[in-house]
């Protein structure tokens, strides 16, 4: 019997997936404040900071399973010199982060916030060719993707093939088998930036993407382009960016992440013309959800067992930067 820590509100179908493997469940409230000194799994969510005090504090630590596709939160050289397996949940969650992306740029496109609280504040707008809240065309326009891992792709996919839109993108290298079909054009992300209508982030947060989205990069954008960041707060400036939806420099900008969650740039809040703001919503649907605690149970429940983890992380066979 081994001592499970968790961190996520798991579900009673995960509970009776551990019972049935002869383990037993904690529920922590804090990692910084939890007794890991018999803990040898710990599901722990991406606020977690899991680094090697907090791995020194549980010697008997096996596996830690991230519920999330990144895993910028854990120290993963510190725990693999520990000889500790580190997991996370790709592929569970791609295509209903897809859908949130979309539903962002639909929403940030159309004012459809601004119009649902004219609505329920009483300020029905009067039906005229110059509607108040008239918004951006979607279909037909052209998309930039930044970052064209598996949530990229899955968004390039609903972008082109349902809204018949013209996929541009950025990426560490050309992905020859992601163009086909897509008829999506690789280029640097300066031309990326001066030629979309829509930008929208995939990329994961790593040194490199740290301010990726800067003053200047807002002043290469279009004034008519809305910005799209599914991805991590922190690759965009959220001071610039208020300032270039401030000034005019591009239109709008649906965000679910924020460089210091849950706090929110106070500039950002004051911005209703084209903006969107979720509160890391990209995975949150019912059924995804599941899907991700599954997946982290599976893994520790096959650690625990001496097999080898599904969905470890790096991946096997790669030093890659990780991937959305
Ligand atoms: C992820 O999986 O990395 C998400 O951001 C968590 O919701």
């Amino acid at each position: 019997m081994a001592i499970i820590a968790s961190r996520a509100d798991l579900f009673p179908e995960n509970i009776a997936d551990v019972k049935r493997a002869g383990h037993r469940l904690q529920s922590i409230d804090a990692i910084a404040r939890a007794d890991l000194r018999s803990t040898e799994a710990l599901i722990c969510l991406l606020s977690d900071r899991i680094d090697a005090a907090v791995l020194h504090r549980a010697p008997q630590l096996r596996v830690v399973a991230n519920v999330a596709v990144g895993y910028e939160n854990i120290d993963v050289d510190a725990a693999t010199e520990r000889g500790i397996h580190v997991t996370n949940t790709p592929d569970v969650l791609t295509e209903s982060t897809a859908d949130h992306t979309l539903a962002l740029l639909l929403a940030a496109a159309r004012r459809i916030v601004e119009a649902d609280t004219a609505v329920r504040e009483g300020r029905f707008p009067t039906w005229g060719l110059q509607q108040a809240l008239s918004g951006i065309d979607v279909h037909g326009k052209t998309l930039g993707i930044v970052g064209m891992g598996r949530i990229g792709a899955a968004v390039a996919r609903r972008a082109r093939h349902g809204f018949g839109m013209s996929i541009l993108y950025h990426a560490r290298a050309p992905k020859p088998d992601v163009e086909n079909g897509l008829d999506a054009r690789y280029m640097s992300l300066e031309q990326l930036l001066a030629s979309s209508d829509f930008v929208s982030l995939h990329v994961p947060f790593t040194p490199e993407t740290h301010h990726l989205f800067d003053a200047l990069a807002f002043e290469r954008m279009k004034s008519s382009a809305i910005l799209i960041n599914v991805a991590r707060g922190a690759v965009v400036d959220e001071a610039a960016l208020a300032q270039a939806l401030q000034t005019g420099q591009i239109a709008g900008a649906g965000l679910d992440v924020y460089e210091d969650e849950p706090n929110v740039h106070p500039e950002l809040l004051k911005l209703k013309k084209h903006v969107v703001l979720a509160p890391h919503l990209g995975s949150a649907t019912e059924e995804t959800r599941r899907a991700m605690a599954d997946l982290a149970i599976r893994n520790v429940l096959a650690v625990l067992a001496g097999k080898p983890p599904l969905t470890p992380v790096p991946p096997p066979s790669t030093h890659e930067q990780p991937k959305m």
